[in-house]
């Protein structure tokens, strides 16, 4: 079976790659843009501008990915589903930085490891879709694809390249104050007793947070008494930025060589992902995937045939580099059943892997038509994946959240719920233009939880 794979291996990637070798492949949820001229246009432009991030900032990561591979640090990745214009805000910028350094203090000081932070931001724009169209008021129209791609409103849902440039822009200021606050220990250090009035909610009782954050207080008092509350040493403040590499037009826009090593970095972001629905062999992303020198996250869910996860492995990182590959495994109510047969495949073969848990997309849920995701079943997902590593003695390295600092009521549940009528509690506050999130009381109880199981 190893010479079969090492072979499929090396027939896939007999064509030289180049940023643009994907286009020679078939590809899956990319969009149909209708105007070839304005598409080129844009994408000439995108590839003149400024990259968003650097290359250095990149490999920092990676280093940073190697330490968790060995299990002395720890990965916590979240943020919207799918990013848009309407909710973009200082507001929602340093709202959603500061719950990122709130549960940064919580890991740090229960399991004393260092947390590297991912933000779904700064280019999470563009969605796959289970369907091309939905059927609205009898009439079948394009389904929505993310901001980048076209918009939420029914008139508007034709794929529009300078959506693109706009993305691109929003993605600058967002990265512009993030590194601004990553350097301001004022935004980094939280005054609890302003938290507290800020987070006046009627629908969690919120002494559960006043231990929590007493608790966090006393860190950051220890830490600024100790003049340590902004030193990158204890590496609190950093935040990298991560996306699904969905959009090939964008990504291929923002690759380029690097001066001093001549290869190629996708510099739209530091970190990015294939999603489930474009992970095919032989298809356009994994084609993209394959040059860049990111690391790279791959989602899997139970569908995933161990023999077709090592042959991806193999094509993404032939040299087997520590570091540069998450395993970000998403797999609902199969997870016991399906998690040990592909650590037990990639240990066989040796494969350096990052095993993260994204708990939300095998647990999505339906109630009249509101997509939505019970904590519960989120909660039982972490704990099998955590369990299941610990008896295999493999690491688990990471956690995958959708997640905001709004109080939004799109997830069901959390120990700390006031009142219980579920459809009564979406419609109160569902702001998500895609996947339901957990809300700020909803991550900070799953985030303690999370804390207690490290080891
Ligand atoms: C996502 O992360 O928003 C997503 C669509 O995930 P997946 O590819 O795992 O379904
Ligand atoms: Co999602």
């Amino acid at each position: 079976m190893k010479k079969i794979i090492l072979f499929i291996s090396i027939a896939t990637s007999v064509c030289a790659w180049t940023p643009n070798s994907w286009k020679q492949k078939q590809s899956k949820q990319l969009p149909d843009y209708k105007n070839r001229g304005t598409l080129l246009k844009i994408e000439t432009i995108l590839s003149k501008k400024p990259p968003l991030v650097i290359s250095p900032e990149i490999d920092n990561l990676k280093k940073e990915l190697e330490e968790i591979e060995r299990g002395e640090r720890f990965l916590f990745m979240g943020g919207d589903c799918a990013e848009t214009f309407r909710e973009h805000s200082s507001k929602q910028i340093i709202n959603n930085y500061q719950l990122f350094i709130f549960s940064t203090i919580i890991l740090m000081t229960k399991t004393g490891k260092k947390i590297t932070k991912i933000a779904r931001a700064a280019g999470q724009f563009s969605k796959p879709r289970s369907n091309d169209y939905e059927m609205i008021d009898n009439k079948k129209i394009p389904v929505y694809k993310g901001d980048m791609i076209n918009r939420e409103s029914i008139d508007k849902r034709e794929p529009d390249p300078f959506l693109m440039l706009r993305a691109y822009h929003q993605s600058m200021e967002t990265l512009n104050l993030i590194r601004a606050l990553s350097y301001s220990h004022k935004y980094s250090s939280i005054n609890v007793q302003n938290w507290k009035t800020d987070l006046m909610s009627n629908i969690y009782q919120i002494d559960f947070l006043t231990e929590i954050l007493n608790n966090v207080q006393s860190s950051i008092n220890v830490l600024s008494s100790s003049e340590l509350e902004n030193s990158w040493n204890i590496n609190c403040a950093q935040l990298y930025t991560g996306h699904e590499g969905m959009l090939l037009h964008y990504e291929e826009a923002l690759t380029r060589k690097d001066r001093f090593t001549d290869k190629y970095y996708d510099c739209s972001s530091h970190f990015l992902w294939i999603g489930e629905r474009t992970r095919q062999l032989n298809y356009a992303h994994v084609e993209f995937f394959k040059g860049i020198h990111n690391p790279i996250g791959i989602k899997v869910s139970h569908q995933i045939e161990p023999w077709e996860l090592i042959q991806l492995l193999l094509a993404l990182n032939p040299q087997n580099e520590h570091g540069k590959i998450c395993l970000i495994t998403r797999m609902g109510e199969h997870i016991e059943d399906a998690l040990p047969k592909l650590i037990d495949v990639v240990k066989k073969y040796n494969l350096n892997v990052i095993w993260v848990c994204d708990p939300m997309h095998g647990n999505g849920k339906s109630i009249n038509n509101i997509k939505t995701r019970y904590y519960n079943d989120i909660v039982k997902e972490v704990d099998h994946f955590f369990n299941i590593h610990y008896k295999k003695g493999t690491i688990p390295g990471g956690i995958h959240l959708e997640m905001t600092s709004n109080d939004v009521t799109e997830c069901i549940g959390g120990n700390y719920i006031i009142k219980e009528n579920n459809e009564k509690f979406l419609n109160t506050n569902y702001l998500s233009s895609c996947d339901p999130r957990l809300n700020f009381f909803q991550t900070v109880e799953l985030i303690e939880h999370i804390s207690n199981i490290i080891v």
